[in-house]
């Protein structure tokens, strides 16, 4: 059984306090995009995977699930990983998605993405699937609209500790809700000029101050002329809008000459 496991950007990431279990509260707005991983499951006596990771999401989620089946699991990466867009979390997801068929298990997608929350914190939302509303240290999650956006994805080659960037960030102060309104408001509407300059991102500064490449490529995207530009997550992936499909490949085409992974993409 095979599933395509979808990669995602966040349109805007606010971190709040830091919670007493160690993780922050924080709230963003997760699209999925085109870009995706293929994860393959198949019937086996024994768990294995064949990702390579030590730490392989994949295993730890067939762990949660059920501790005593076993499958193997097999997974086309395309995402690139340490990239703040969610691809260990998204393969995580399609392989909870997938054994619950393998296995009969019969858990609803809401049980899936409870589930999943102990895989890790973007796990839930990418069970879940569709645009989503993220809240608590991930695990709350509220379906949303987003309109169709072509974006390019630009990956400057670094790999982002996503601890180490969260340790660093400053929080914000959670009264504040200007952030989330502006997003939701300009989402509605549909205005792309709206919706990206409703880009935030309050893990940029801590990701730029460890990884200088990640200004770089976010000066670049800019000067290209690109409607908007935001990282993803905790880096060091960066996100631009553009106007249109073809205005997207040109300008990832021009990424890649200038020696950068990336990626044009539409959101799902
Ligand atoms: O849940 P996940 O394994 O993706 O989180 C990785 C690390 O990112 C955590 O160990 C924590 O340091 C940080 N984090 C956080 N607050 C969150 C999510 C992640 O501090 N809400």
């Amino acid at each position: 059984m095979k599933i395509d496991a979808f990669a995602k950007v966040n349109l805007t990431l606010e971190v709040f306090g830091l919670r007493p279990d160690g993780y922050h509260a924080l709230r963003s707005v997760v699209v999925p995009v085109s870009l995706c991983d293929t994860v393959e499951v198949e019937p086996a006596d024994e768990l294995s995977s064949d990702s390579g990771y030590s730490d392989d999401l994949c295993l730890k989620a067939a762990k949660v699930l059920d501790p005593s089946r076993g499958a193997r699991i097999h997974v086309v990466k395309r995402i690139p990983a340490g990239g703040g867009l969610g691809g260990g979390s998204a393969d995580a997801a399609a392989v909870l998605i997938a054994l619950n068929e393998l296995w009969g298990l019969g858990h609803s997608r809401a049980e899936l993405a409870e589930i999943g929350a102990q895989v890790g914190s973007d796990v839930p939302a990418l069970v879940t699937g569709g645009s989503v509303l993220m809240e608590g240290r991930g695990e709350k999650g509220a379906p949303i609209e987003c309109p169709r956006l072509n974006l390019v994805l630009c990956n400057p080659g670094v790999h982002t500790s996503t601890a180490e960037v969260y340790s660093v960030c400053k929080a914000r102060d959670c009264a504040d809700t200007s952030v989330n309104d502006a997003m939701m408001s300009a989402l509605h509407s549909g205005d792309l000029e709206k919706i990206a300059a409703a880009f935030a991102n309050d893990l940029t500064a801590a990701a730029c101050s460890l990884h200088p490449e990640i200004s770089e490529v976010i000066s670049s995207l800019r000067a290209a002329g690109a409607i908007g530009v935001s990282m993803s997550g905790s880096g060091s992936t960066v996100f631009a809008l553009v106007s249109g499909a073809e205005r997207a490949r040109e300008l990832s085409a021009e990424m890649t000459a200038k020696g950068y992974a990336s990626w044009p993409v539409v959101t799902r």
